[in-house]
């Protein structure tokens, strides 16, 4: 890691290197089960090398408390290293070259949940999806799981935002508890024992062919009973859309 973070401090592999004042390679715990991936430096960040230490930052650590997470024991970077001008949207030669940081950081930490703030995070593991539809729900992609959020700084500029990021992030916890229980069922069919609590997470059933692309491979299916009970009645549309898209919602 310290390695990348090295690299990445003097990194000239896109047109960013131009215009940063410092690079932010991301910071955290190393072997984090969480992993935060918000979508490049702002200004504070770029005068600090740090990531999210602006008012995304403030309004970010409000939500770590939310979800009961302490800042240290998570890791937190970004889809581009480097802050845009004028912090305008990350460009695909960018993202693109910036890429390969980002899969190594994610190979090392190995983290249980990734978390994308916002919709360039979200359209690496989500493509093709919009953040309006997915904000709060997950989907195990590579046996890993994937939660998709608003962006902090989307909850500053619309304050009817920040109370529905708010009740997201309020869910973590329990995306959090489904994904060590998966771990344990893995580890536990590796042995060839049976799971201890089996049947608390299920395979939801479902006619259509599970959606696949090219960059991201969907593993299974999980919903927790009774969570998805209550909400299927008041989200029923949104269930019906993407359930067979292998949502899962809590
Ligand atoms: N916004 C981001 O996406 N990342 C940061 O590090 C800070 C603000
Ligand atoms: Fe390198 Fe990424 Fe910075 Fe571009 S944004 S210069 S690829 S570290």
């Amino acid at each position: 890691m310290r390695e990348i973070e090295a690299q990445v401090r003097v990194c000239r592999l896109c047109k960013l290197s131009r215009t940063r004042t410092n690079a932010v390679p991301g910071e955290g715990d190393y072997r984090a089960e969480v992993m935060f991936i918000g979508e490049g430096p702002g200004y504070h960040e770029d005068r600090q090398g740090r990531p999210f230490v602006g008012n995304a930052g403030d309004f970010l650590n409000e939500l770590l408390e939310i979800a009961g997470l302490s800042r240290p024991s998570v890791f937190i970077t970004n889809v581009v290293k480097c802050r845009p001008p004028n912090n305008r949207d990350p460009e695909p030669d960018e993202i693109g070259a910036c890429s390969g940081y980002l899969d190594r950081q994610i190979a090392l930490i190995n983290p249980r949940i990734i978390v994308t703030l916002g919709r360039f995070s979200m359209a690496r593991f989500f493509p093709g999806e919009r953040i309006s539809q997915i904000h709060g729900m997950a989907r195990v992609i590579d046996g890993r799981m994937c939660v998709a959020m608003y962006h902090p700084a989307a909850g500053l500029h619309q304050a009817s935002l920040a109370d529905i990021i708010r009740s997201d992030f309020r869910k973590l916890p329990l995306f959090i508890e489904q994904a060590r229980k998966m771990l344990t069922q893995a580890v536990q069919a590796d042995d060839g024992q049976p799971a201890a609590d089996g049947g608390d997470v299920q395979a939801l059933a479902t006619d259509e062919p599970l959606k696949t692309s090219d960059t991201a491979e969907t593993e299974e299916i999980v919903q927790a009973p009774e969570a998805a009970q209550t909400k299927r009645s008041k989200r029923e549309k949104s269930d019906s859309d993407y359930k067979q898209l292998n949502f899962f919602d809590l």
